[in-house]
């Protein structure tokens, strides 16, 4: 602080002192959460719940806040994802109070006297406390080809390729998707068959490039679904879409897949010459 004047000094001093004074000031609300634990260098140990004690009134107000202070304070062993604390990278996705949800952006419940259960994402693999394996996941989605696809043979990376405004809405709630896996892991027809089942976070990606103006390979992306499995496992129960942490709605685009698949419904034609740049 060699350039500050005294007088910013002074006012730094009292920022400093009023934050750091406060928590202490305030009266303790313990509140208990209790925490799935599992370490995989105890292979002999079962699972089992850990309680810690976490004062409210020195902890921020999201669940991810009394994790990362249970983890700096009490426990450094205790294991968790977390990134952007956002809600936008999708990793502190878990299991609050029952509900599949993103740790960062759930509040904690504020009355003291019921105690928090949080668990990992269900019918997971784990590897380690609250961290489940997303390989299946991430290979499910790789398995739809998640990019833009031309059989046009055009030069990728010269010119952009055309939407119109209308087609371009037809992306809105599908591509805020983060890849969170709340809704695959509330579907209790991926708990069942979630090797063959690709689940409603990656149906609904599967839908997101089906639908976009831009992308041919619509019938071949169809055609890969085609088998009693990849939708078909979906019997419309929606419990996807009513635990979605971002407010999608992976259900319905199961539904428009299923459609497509049986001709009920086929892809509009583009409302501009996509590539009418390239000529
Ligand atoms: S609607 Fe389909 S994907 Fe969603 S929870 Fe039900 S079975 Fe699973
Ligand atoms: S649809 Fe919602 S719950 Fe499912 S992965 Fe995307 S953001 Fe997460
Ligand atoms: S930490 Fe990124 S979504 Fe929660």
């Amino acid at each position: 602080m060699a350039n500050i004047s005294p007088a910013w000094r002074y006012c730094f001093k009292q920022v400093r002192s009023f934050h750091c004074s406060s928590p202490q000031n305030a009266e303790a609300r313990l509140k208990t959460f209790s925490i799935y634990r599992w370490n995989p260098d105890k292979p002999d140990e079962k699972p089992y719940m850990q309680d810690y004690s976490v004062d409210l009134s020195s902890c921020g107000p999201m669940v991810l806040d009394a994790l990362i202070k249970i983890k700096n304070e009490i426990d450094p062993s205790l294991t968790f994802r977390r990134s952007c604390r956002e809600g936008i990278c999708g990793s502190c996705a878990m299991n609050i109070g029952g509900t599949n949800t993103l740790a960062c952006i759930s509040k904690i419940d504020s009355d003291v006297k019921s105690t928090s259960k949080i668990y990992p994402l269900p019918h997971m693999y784990i590897v380690k406390d609250l961290v489940p394996d997303m390989n299946n996941f991430y290979n499910q989605y790789k398995s739809i080809q998640p990019w833009l696809q031309r059989s046009d043979g055009k030069k990728v990376g010269t010119q952009q390729y055309l939407q119109s405004v209308d087609d371009r809405k037809k992306l809105d709630g599908l591509y805020e998707c983060i890849l969170c896996a709340c809704c695959s892991t509330s579907c209790p027809s991926y708990w069942w068959n979630g090797d063959k089942y690709l689940g409603p976070a990656v149906l609904m990606q599967a839908y997101r490039w089906i639908i976009d103006s831009r992308d041919t390979q619509t019938k071949e992306r169809l055609d890969k679904l085609r088998d009693p499995f990849s939708v078909y496992r979906c019997h419309t129960i929606m419990n996807c879409t009513r635990t979605c942490p971002k407010g999608l709605n992976p259900g319905k685009a199961i539904a428009e897949i299923k459609k497509l698949l049986g001709n009920v419904i086929q892809k509009d034609k583009p409302g501009l010459d996509t590539t009418a740049l390239h000529n």
